[in-house]
Order: C-alpha cells, then structure tokens, then sequence
C-alpha cells in the first residue's frame, strides 16, 4: 500500500472515457463504431492498472444524462455493455478484478440487470483491482441518495441530525469502502467533471488529455502517472506539514478515508 507521503502510484484511478462520438466523426462512421473501439481501450486501461498495481479503476460509462441522447444510440451502447458482459466477465474474474457497477440499477432492462448482479456475484471475492463501472451514474443523484437515506434514519430515530458529519455522510456515497480517487483522467479534450464522482473527488488530482478515449493507449497512462507522481498534495495544508517534512506533526491526508 502506498504511503499518503510519497503516493507515486495511485490507488484509485477514476476516469471519464471521453471522445468515442468525436474519433468515429473524423473517419466518416457512425458514433456507435467508436463506442465499440472504446471497448478496447477499457481492456487496454484495466490491463495497465493491473501492471501498474493501482488497486481501483473506475469508469464512467454511462451519465443519468446519456439517456436523453438518440434513440439509436442508447440502444447500441445497451447492446455494447451486455456483449461486454457476456465476453469479458470471466476473463476479468480469472485475472483477480472485483466488477461492481454504481448508478441507477433499475433504469437498465432486465437481462443487463442480471448480468450486472452476476458479474459482482461471481467476482466479489477478487482483489487485484477493484473496478466500478459508473452506469446511468450521477454524482449529483448520489449525494441525493445519501442524503435521503440520512434523512430516513433520522425520521426512522435511528439518527440524530447532531451525528451526521462528513465522515458519516462518505460513508452513504458510492465507493464508500474504496479510498477516495487519487488521480482523475478525462480524454478528448474538455476541461469537466460532468457530474461524475462529486463527493468522492474533492481533493482528487485532476488531469486531462486531449487523446480520444478509443485513442487512449499506455504511453498516455504513464504520462498521467508521471504527471501525478511530481505534484504535491497537501490537502488543505502547508508544504511543512506534510510528514516527509521535519515539521510535520499533523495527520495527513487530514480526512480523508485513504489515510
Ligand atoms: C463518451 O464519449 C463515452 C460514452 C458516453 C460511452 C462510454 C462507453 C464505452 C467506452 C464503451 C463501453 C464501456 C464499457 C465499460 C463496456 P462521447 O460519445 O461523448 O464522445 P464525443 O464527446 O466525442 O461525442
């Protein structure tokens, strides 16, 4: 496990896969043929942080917004993630990944639903990389979700408002008993979170590249890692406080659950 000082490699890798539509678009085919080579380059992102030793991995997949987008291409993308699933589960489970998937689970028909809760059935005793797939997943709707939840408990009196505090409250968020990402990686070009992991990103390194998602290869990978690897994080506080520092005598990271 790597040491909230020196953390050169990331534990937990979050990242939005951005660019399919665009990487089609520039050669003349439909949005859905760069969806599909967007698949290859998950394979390619989960086989480097296998490598690399990073203990989580997770994609943003699909937004509670990315229904509104063409009828055509929602159905495409539903039939991507239910071949994903059928071919690439049992692969994944034999190479030790933990699958789960994050979101509105219900907004999917049937036959994804059982396939999603299969793949965590079969898989929920790995530990190489724990890999969250974001599926109809947004940030906003999961601080909602934990929030009503915390409004429940103290309707229900199981809870005092007085108890509830960030701590309490990480706990009812997604990934709760993952470290908060370390590092964040958006492809194509735009400098956003788009309602991604809100809570759980707050004191996350962010970086952005303007390579296409199916474009997206190791080299790219190392670079964000170097990238990484030469920032300072202080997390709210000073240089000096930091523990590889003589004056330090502070805990740190200070709140976070990766300390
Ligand atoms: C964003 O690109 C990408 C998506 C909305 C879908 C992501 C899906 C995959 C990478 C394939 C399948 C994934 C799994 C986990 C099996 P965009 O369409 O917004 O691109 P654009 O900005 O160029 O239009």
């Amino acid at each position: 496990m790597s040491t909230p000082t020196g953390p050169r490699i990331p534990r937990h890798l979050a990242v939005i896969m951005d660019g399919n539509g665009r990487w089609a678009q520039q050669r003349r085919r439909p949005r859905v043929i760069g969806h599909r080579a967007g698949t290859r380059a998950v394979n390619q992102c989960i086989d480097f942080c296998i490598e690399q030793g990073i203990e989580a991995l997770t994609l943003f997949a699909f937004s509670s917004e990315n229904w509104g987008r063409p009828q055509d291409e929602v159905g495409a993308l539903m039939k991507l993630f239910m071949n994903a699933l059928d071919r690439e589960v049992a692969e994944l489970d034999r190479r030790g990944v933990r699958i789960r998937f994050i979101g509105e689970r219900g907004r999917f028909n049937e036959q994804i639903r059982q396939r999603m809760d299969a793949a965590e059935r079969l898989t929920q005793g790995n530990s190489r990389l724990n890999l969250a797939i974001a599926a109809s997943y947004g940030g906003r709707q999961d601080i909602a979700a934990a929030a009503r939840g915390l409004a429940e408990d103290v309707a229900a009196g199981r809870l005092q408002p007085a108890e509830i505090d960030e701590r309490l409250f990480a706990s009812r968020v997604a990934l709760a008993d993952l470290p908060p990402p370390d590092l964040f990686i958006r492809t194509g070009g735009d400098f956003r979170i788009s309602n991604f992991l809100l809570w759980q990103l707050a004191y996350t390194e962010l970086w952005f590249t303007e390579t296409l998602w199916p474009d997206l290869d190791a080299a790219t990978l190392r670079c964000a890692l170097e990238d990484y690897a030469s920032r300072e994080r202080r997390f709210g506080l000073t240089g000096a406080q930091r523990p590889d520092s003589d004056a330090s005598g502070a805990a740190f990271p200070p709140d976070e659950t990766s300390a």
